[in-house]
């Protein structure tokens, strides 16, 4: 039994016209994310906040699974219990191509959280500043995404994963994050081979065993294809 853990970046979305962050024409090159994506910049400003995460709430709406996360998908259900995706990703697409058990380390744009009580629930279509927590009605609601200085999601579970994993695979992920961009060294010191599928090569390329650089929609689907042969194969 092959057990492979998939991390995935903005590039795996970019296709289905989610913007990256560090690219030509970034989210990242267009605001600051100290003002959008940090709790100081959440407490200066929250209505500049709330703005920049409906508008990527309502982008990500508007948009649809490419053949990238359907191959995922795809991938997840021909081998049950063998297939951890783990995703910087707040939009839910892979969720939509049929994906089940995503680990969101960044959080999700359609859950809200409340800042004072912490109760999480689905995100209304455009978040009001002030807006009460249905749980403790205090005025602390704000999306559920991990900002700058906080703690990603699901640490343990993710590091179990890479302790167990066979293959680590990156997709359209830039390497500069941590400690997602971490997670290369971890598997590999774990034992796993690793796989780096990207349109260019991540700041930390050198660190996988292989590199397959093209757009998601055409290496993701060409790379599963691959291992569901390999696994067919008597
Ligand atoms: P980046 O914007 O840093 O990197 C995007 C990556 O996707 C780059 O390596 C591109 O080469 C690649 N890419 C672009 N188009 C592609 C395509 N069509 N097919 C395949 N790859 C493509 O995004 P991330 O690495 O995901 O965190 O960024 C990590 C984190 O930084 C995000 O989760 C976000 C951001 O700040 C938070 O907001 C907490």
């Amino acid at each position: 039994m092959q057990r492979i853990v998939i991390l995935t970046g903005a590039g795996l979305s970019a296709e289905s016209g989610l913007g990256t962050f560090r690219d030509k024409g970034g989210l990242w090159t267009k605001y600051d994310l100290e003002d959008v994506a940090t709790p100081q910049g959440f407490a200066a400003n929250p209505v500049l906040v709330h703005e920049f995460y409906n508008a990527r709430r309502e982008n990500c709406l508007q948009a649809s699974p490419n053949p990238a996360h359907a191959a995922l998908a795809r991938l997840q259900a021909a081998m049950p219990g063998q297939v951890t995706l783990v995703t910087q990703n707040v939009d839910d697409l892979l969720e939509r191509a049929g994906a089940g058990d995503v680990i969101h380390m960044h959080g999700q744009l359609m859950r809200a959280l409340c800042a004072a009580c912490g109760h999480r629930w689905d995100a209304p279509r455009v978040m009001q500043p002030h807006a009460p927590c249905p749980a403790c009605a205090r005025a602390a609601t704000r999306p559920d995404i991990v900002w700058f200085g906080e703690f990603p999601y699901q640490m343990d579970r993710i590091d179990q994963a890479l302790a167990r994993a066979d293959l680590f695979v990156a997709i359209g992920t830039s390497g500069n994050v941590y400690p997602a961009a971490g997670f290369v060294q971890e598997a590999a010191l774990a034992g796993a081979r690793t796989l780096e599928l990207n349109l260019d090569a991540s700041a930390n390329a050198g660190l996988f065993d292989e590199t397959r650089l093209g757009p998601a929609s055409r290496i993701v689907p060409g790379w599963v294809e691959d291992i569901l042969s390999a696994t067919a194969r008597p």
